[in-house]
Protein backbone atom coordinates (compact mmCIF):
# COMPACT_ATOMS: atom_id res chain seq x y z
CA UNK A 1 0.00 0.00 0.00
CA UNK A 2 1.42 3.17 -0.81
CA UNK A 3 0.02 6.81 0.93
CA UNK A 4 -0.47 9.65 -1.65
CA UNK A 5 -0.39 13.01 0.08
CA UNK A 6 -2.30 15.87 -1.44
CA UNK A 7 -3.72 13.13 -3.69
CA UNK A 8 -6.86 16.00 -4.43
CA UNK A 9 -4.06 18.48 -5.85
CA UNK A 10 -3.56 18.95 -9.88
CA UNK A 11 -0.16 16.97 -9.12
CA UNK A 12 -1.54 14.57 -6.37
CA UNK A 13 -4.37 13.15 -9.47
CA UNK A 14 -1.70 13.04 -11.89
CA UNK A 15 0.32 11.32 -9.77
CA UNK A 16 -2.68 8.94 -8.70
CA UNK A 17 -3.49 8.16 -12.29
CA UNK A 18 -0.14 7.14 -13.21
CA UNK A 19 0.45 5.09 -10.36
CA UNK A 20 -2.61 3.09 -10.97
CA UNK A 21 -1.88 2.19 -14.42
CA UNK A 22 1.55 0.68 -12.72
CA UNK A 23 -0.50 -1.27 -10.93
CA UNK A 24 0.15 0.46 -7.84
CA UNK A 25 -2.49 -0.10 -4.92
CA UNK A 26 -3.07 3.48 -3.21
CA UNK A 27 -4.57 5.19 0.33
CA UNK A 28 -5.10 8.88 -0.72
CA UNK A 29 -4.96 11.36 1.97
CA UNK A 30 -7.31 13.61 1.66
CA UNK A 31 -9.10 16.50 3.36
CA UNK A 32 -12.55 15.66 3.55
CA UNK A 33 -14.78 12.79 2.95
CA UNK A 34 -16.62 14.37 0.01
CA UNK A 35 -13.39 14.33 -1.82
CA UNK A 36 -13.15 10.24 -2.15
CA UNK A 37 -15.10 9.47 -4.83
CA UNK A 38 -13.46 11.26 -7.54
CA UNK A 39 -10.45 9.55 -6.58
CA UNK A 40 -12.25 6.49 -6.38
CA UNK A 41 -13.32 6.58 -9.60
CA UNK A 42 -9.63 7.58 -10.82
CA UNK A 43 -8.58 4.06 -8.84
CA UNK A 44 -7.49 4.78 -5.26
CA UNK A 45 -8.15 1.76 -3.61
CA UNK A 46 -8.29 3.20 -0.05
CA UNK A 47 -8.81 7.18 1.81
CA UNK A 48 -7.45 8.59 4.62
CA UNK A 49 -8.96 11.68 6.28
CA UNK A 50 -6.63 14.16 7.81
CA UNK A 51 -4.41 17.38 7.45
CA UNK A 52 -0.77 17.46 6.94
CA UNK A 53 -0.22 19.96 10.12
CA UNK A 54 -1.90 16.94 12.26
CA UNK A 55 0.41 14.14 13.76
CA UNK A 56 -2.31 11.43 14.69
CA UNK A 57 -4.39 11.64 11.78
CA UNK A 58 -0.91 11.48 9.39
CA UNK A 59 -0.05 8.80 12.14
CA UNK A 60 -3.31 6.41 11.68
CA UNK A 61 -3.15 7.14 7.28
CA UNK A 62 0.61 5.51 7.37
CA UNK A 63 -0.87 2.34 9.36
CA UNK A 64 0.20 -0.58 7.02
CA UNK A 65 1.72 1.36 4.05
CA UNK A 66 4.67 0.60 2.94
CA UNK A 67 5.63 3.74 0.32
CA UNK A 68 5.13 7.69 0.84
CA UNK A 69 5.04 9.59 -2.18
CA UNK A 70 4.38 13.06 -0.31
CA UNK A 71 3.02 15.97 -2.36
CA UNK A 72 2.90 19.09 -0.08
CA UNK A 73 0.46 21.94 -0.39
CA UNK A 74 2.24 24.86 -2.64
CA UNK A 75 4.14 27.71 -1.11
CA UNK A 76 3.06 26.72 2.42
CA UNK A 77 4.98 28.26 5.25
CA UNK A 78 5.10 24.89 7.51
CA UNK A 79 6.62 22.36 4.15
CA UNK A 80 9.49 22.11 6.68
CA UNK A 81 7.37 20.86 9.99
CA UNK A 82 5.24 19.14 7.56
CA UNK A 83 7.46 17.27 5.99
CA UNK A 84 9.13 16.24 8.98
CA UNK A 85 6.13 15.19 10.81
CA UNK A 86 5.55 12.82 7.81
CA UNK A 87 9.52 11.73 7.80
CA UNK A 88 9.07 11.09 11.68
CA UNK A 89 6.14 9.00 11.23
CA UNK A 90 7.70 7.20 8.13
CA UNK A 91 10.43 6.26 10.10
CA UNK A 92 7.66 5.11 13.21
CA UNK A 93 5.97 2.67 10.38
CA UNK A 94 9.00 1.07 8.75
CA UNK A 95 8.32 2.79 5.43
CA UNK A 96 10.50 0.97 2.73
CA UNK A 97 10.41 4.02 0.20
CA UNK A 98 9.51 7.57 0.96
CA UNK A 99 9.00 9.49 -2.10
CA UNK A 100 9.32 13.67 -1.59
CA UNK A 101 7.73 16.06 -4.35
CA UNK A 102 10.35 18.93 -4.34
CA UNK A 103 11.04 21.19 -6.65
CA UNK A 104 13.98 22.26 -9.29
CA UNK A 105 16.65 24.37 -7.68
CA UNK A 106 15.21 24.41 -4.11
CA UNK A 107 18.95 25.86 -3.31
CA UNK A 108 16.89 29.47 -4.13
CA UNK A 109 17.11 31.02 -1.05
CA UNK A 110 15.54 34.40 -2.27
CA UNK A 111 12.19 32.21 -3.18
CA UNK A 112 11.20 30.94 0.32
CA UNK A 113 9.01 27.92 -1.36
CA UNK A 114 12.25 26.60 -3.08
CA UNK A 115 14.04 27.24 0.43
CA UNK A 116 11.37 25.63 2.62
CA UNK A 117 11.64 22.25 0.47
CA UNK A 118 15.52 22.73 0.62
CA UNK A 119 15.32 22.10 4.37
CA UNK A 120 12.43 19.12 4.21
CA UNK A 121 15.20 17.38 1.79
CA UNK A 122 17.62 17.81 4.53
CA UNK A 123 15.53 16.59 7.04
CA UNK A 124 14.70 13.53 4.84
CA UNK A 125 18.39 13.14 3.46
CA UNK A 126 19.16 12.93 7.49
CA UNK A 127 16.26 10.63 8.93
CA UNK A 128 18.23 7.30 6.99
CA UNK A 129 14.81 6.62 5.27
CA UNK A 130 15.15 5.06 1.66
CA UNK A 131 14.05 8.06 -0.13
CA UNK A 132 13.79 8.83 -3.49
CA UNK A 133 13.62 13.04 -3.88
CA UNK A 134 12.26 14.36 -7.31
CA UNK A 135 13.00 18.09 -8.35
CA UNK A 136 10.21 18.99 -11.07
CA UNK A 137 10.58 22.46 -13.08
CA UNK A 138 7.74 24.77 -13.90
CA UNK A 139 4.80 23.06 -15.47
CA UNK A 140 3.36 23.21 -18.98
CA UNK A 141 -0.18 23.36 -16.87
CA UNK A 142 -0.01 26.74 -16.20
CA UNK A 143 -1.19 27.12 -19.86
CA UNK A 144 -4.65 25.65 -19.08
CA UNK A 145 -6.46 27.98 -16.64
CA UNK A 146 -5.74 30.87 -19.65
CA UNK A 147 -5.95 28.82 -22.71
CA UNK A 148 -9.40 29.91 -23.35
CA UNK A 149 -8.31 33.31 -23.01
CA UNK A 150 -5.52 32.76 -25.13
CA UNK A 151 -7.44 31.43 -27.63
CA UNK A 152 -10.32 33.70 -27.80
CA UNK A 153 -8.06 37.36 -27.46
CA UNK A 154 -5.09 35.85 -28.97
CA UNK A 155 -2.98 37.44 -25.93
CA UNK A 156 -0.54 34.74 -24.12
CA UNK A 157 -0.27 36.79 -20.45
CA UNK A 158 1.85 35.22 -17.95
CA UNK A 159 3.60 37.82 -15.16
CA UNK A 160 7.14 37.68 -16.92
CA UNK A 161 8.77 39.66 -19.35
CA UNK A 162 8.19 37.82 -22.41
CA UNK A 163 12.07 36.71 -23.26
CA UNK A 164 13.00 35.06 -20.48
CA UNK A 165 12.97 31.37 -21.18
CA UNK A 166 11.78 28.59 -19.38
CA UNK A 167 12.32 24.35 -19.43
CA UNK A 168 8.35 24.07 -18.92
CA UNK A 169 7.76 20.17 -18.06
CA UNK A 170 4.18 18.14 -18.38
CA UNK A 171 2.81 16.91 -15.55
CA UNK A 172 1.95 14.12 -17.42
CA UNK A 173 5.58 13.28 -17.58
CA UNK A 174 6.08 14.15 -14.14
CA UNK A 175 3.32 11.58 -13.04
CA UNK A 176 4.68 9.13 -15.18
CA UNK A 177 8.28 9.41 -13.41
CA UNK A 178 7.01 9.65 -10.53
CA UNK A 179 5.00 6.22 -10.60
CA UNK A 180 8.19 4.35 -12.23
CA UNK A 181 9.79 5.73 -9.64
CA UNK A 182 7.49 4.09 -6.81
CA UNK A 183 6.86 0.94 -8.55
CA UNK A 184 10.42 -0.13 -10.24
CA UNK A 185 13.52 -0.63 -8.13
CA UNK A 186 17.05 1.28 -8.89
CA UNK A 187 15.52 4.72 -7.81
CA UNK A 188 17.13 4.86 -3.74
CA UNK A 189 18.53 7.47 -2.36
CA UNK A 190 18.26 9.73 -5.83
CA UNK A 191 17.24 13.33 -6.08
CA UNK A 192 16.35 14.06 -9.79
CA UNK A 193 16.35 17.28 -11.60
CA UNK A 194 12.92 16.98 -14.31
CA UNK A 195 13.03 19.56 -16.73
CA UNK A 196 11.05 19.67 -20.13
CA UNK A 197 13.08 19.44 -23.50
CA UNK A 198 13.08 23.06 -24.82
CA UNK A 199 14.32 26.21 -23.64
CA UNK A 200 11.20 28.48 -24.70
CA UNK A 201 10.41 32.45 -23.55
CA UNK A 202 7.09 33.29 -23.70
CA UNK A 203 7.64 34.63 -27.08
CA UNK A 204 8.35 31.21 -28.50
CA UNK A 205 5.24 29.93 -26.68
CA UNK A 206 3.25 32.43 -28.19
CA UNK A 207 4.01 31.27 -31.58
CA UNK A 208 4.03 27.61 -30.91
CA UNK A 209 0.39 27.98 -30.18
CA UNK A 210 -0.12 30.41 -32.78
CA UNK A 211 1.15 27.75 -35.33
CA UNK A 212 -1.06 24.82 -33.63
CA UNK A 213 -4.33 27.02 -33.76
CA UNK A 214 -4.07 28.49 -37.03
CA UNK A 215 -4.35 32.34 -35.57
CA UNK A 216 -2.20 35.37 -34.55
CA UNK A 217 -1.02 34.58 -30.35
CA UNK A 218 1.25 37.35 -28.89
CA UNK A 219 3.16 37.37 -25.84
CA UNK A 220 2.63 40.07 -23.17
CA UNK A 221 3.81 40.30 -19.78
CA UNK A 222 1.42 41.25 -17.06
CA UNK A 223 2.24 42.96 -13.81
CA UNK A 224 2.60 41.25 -10.24
CA UNK A 225 -0.20 43.70 -9.33
CA UNK A 226 -2.73 42.29 -11.37
CA UNK A 227 -1.65 38.74 -10.92
CA UNK A 228 -2.14 39.55 -7.28
CA UNK A 229 -5.49 40.59 -8.18
CA UNK A 230 -6.11 37.70 -9.84
CA UNK A 231 -5.02 35.36 -6.52
CA UNK A 232 -6.84 37.11 -4.41
CA UNK A 233 -9.83 36.82 -6.17
CA UNK A 234 -9.21 33.17 -6.15
CA UNK A 235 -9.12 32.91 -2.09
CA UNK A 236 -5.26 33.23 -1.95
CA UNK A 237 -4.17 34.32 1.36
CA UNK A 238 -1.71 37.20 1.35
CA UNK A 239 1.08 35.60 2.55
CA UNK A 240 0.63 33.28 -0.64
CA UNK A 241 0.16 36.51 -2.76
CA UNK A 242 3.55 37.70 -1.34
CA UNK A 243 5.25 34.06 -2.65
CA UNK A 244 3.42 34.18 -6.31
CA UNK A 245 5.18 37.36 -6.53
CA UNK A 246 8.12 36.71 -5.14
CA UNK A 247 8.76 33.52 -7.26
CA UNK A 248 7.75 35.98 -10.65
CA UNK A 249 9.77 38.56 -10.01
CA UNK A 250 12.94 35.97 -9.59
CA UNK A 251 11.43 34.21 -12.87
CA UNK A 252 11.61 38.04 -14.17
CA UNK A 253 15.05 38.22 -13.91
CA UNK A 254 16.64 34.45 -14.59
CA UNK A 255 13.82 32.60 -16.18
CA UNK A 256 13.81 28.52 -14.79
CA UNK A 257 16.07 26.46 -17.17
CA UNK A 258 17.19 22.88 -16.70
CA UNK A 259 17.94 19.66 -18.30
CA UNK A 260 15.52 16.50 -19.21
CA UNK A 261 18.37 14.01 -19.61
CA UNK A 262 17.57 12.50 -15.83
CA UNK A 263 13.58 12.48 -17.08
CA UNK A 264 14.42 10.88 -20.21
CA UNK A 265 16.31 8.32 -18.76
CA UNK A 266 13.54 7.70 -16.27
CA UNK A 267 10.84 7.70 -18.18
CA UNK A 268 13.23 5.83 -20.96
CA UNK A 269 11.38 7.80 -23.73
CA UNK A 270 12.38 11.74 -24.63
CA UNK A 271 10.01 14.18 -22.22
CA UNK A 272 6.93 15.47 -24.65
CA UNK A 273 7.78 18.76 -26.42
CA UNK A 274 5.47 22.24 -25.87
CA UNK A 275 4.00 21.70 -29.15
CA UNK A 276 2.79 18.31 -28.46
CA UNK A 277 1.28 19.49 -24.95
CA UNK A 278 -0.61 22.22 -27.13
CA UNK A 279 -1.96 19.73 -29.55
CA UNK A 280 -3.27 18.01 -26.86
CA UNK A 281 -4.92 20.83 -25.51
CA UNK A 282 -6.47 21.59 -28.49
CA UNK A 283 -8.23 18.49 -29.63
N1 LIG B 1 2.99 24.00 -10.32
C1 LIG B 1 4.28 23.81 -10.61
O1 LIG B 1 4.77 24.28 -11.67
C2 LIG B 1 5.15 23.04 -9.65
C3 LIG B 1 6.47 22.79 -9.98
C4 LIG B 1 7.28 22.08 -9.10
C5 LIG B 1 6.75 21.63 -7.90
N2 LIG B 1 5.45 21.89 -7.59
C6 LIG B 1 4.95 21.42 -6.28
O2 LIG B 1 3.88 20.52 -6.47
C7 LIG B 1 3.15 20.46 -5.23
C8 LIG B 1 1.68 20.34 -5.53
O3 LIG B 1 1.23 21.46 -6.22
P1 LIG B 1 -0.23 21.49 -6.87
O4 LIG B 1 -0.24 22.64 -7.79
O5 LIG B 1 -0.62 20.15 -7.34
O6 LIG B 1 -1.11 21.87 -5.61
P2 LIG B 1 -2.70 21.88 -5.45
O7 LIG B 1 -3.40 21.59 -6.73
O8 LIG B 1 -3.05 23.14 -4.72
O9 LIG B 1 -2.95 20.64 -4.48
C9 LIG B 1 -2.55 20.66 -3.15
C10 LIG B 1 -3.28 19.56 -2.43
O10 LIG B 1 -2.82 19.56 -1.07
C11 LIG B 1 -3.97 19.49 -0.22
N3 LIG B 1 -3.68 20.20 1.05
C12 LIG B 1 -3.43 21.50 1.23
N4 LIG B 1 -3.20 21.76 2.53
C13 LIG B 1 -3.34 20.58 3.18
C14 LIG B 1 -3.26 20.19 4.53
N5 LIG B 1 -2.97 21.07 5.50
N6 LIG B 1 -3.46 18.90 4.84
C15 LIG B 1 -3.79 17.99 3.88
N7 LIG B 1 -3.88 18.29 2.57
C16 LIG B 1 -3.66 19.58 2.23
C17 LIG B 1 -5.08 20.19 -0.97
O11 LIG B 1 -6.30 19.72 -0.43
P3 LIG B 1 -7.73 20.25 -0.94
O12 LIG B 1 -7.96 19.53 -2.24
O13 LIG B 1 -8.64 19.86 0.14
O14 LIG B 1 -7.60 21.74 -1.11
C18 LIG B 1 -4.80 19.76 -2.40
O15 LIG B 1 -5.44 18.55 -2.70
C19 LIG B 1 3.57 21.68 -4.42
O16 LIG B 1 4.39 21.27 -3.34
C20 LIG B 1 4.36 22.52 -5.41
O17 LIG B 1 5.35 23.30 -4.79
C21 LIG B 1 4.63 22.56 -8.44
Amino acid sequence: MLLLTGANGKTGREVLKALVAKGETVRAFIRQESQWPDLQALGASEYAVGDMADGPSIDSAMEGCQKVVHIGPPMHPDEKAMTQCFVELAKKHQIEHFIYYSVMHPLRRDVRHHSLKLDAEEVLIESMLPYTIVQPIRYMQHLLPIWNTVVETGVHAMPFNTQVKFNVVDLKDLAEATAIIATTPGHLYATYEFAGPESLSQQDMAEIISDVIGRPVSAQAVTLEQVADKARARGFNEDRVKQMQIMNKHYDECGFLGNPNVLSMVLGRSPTRFRAFVERLNR
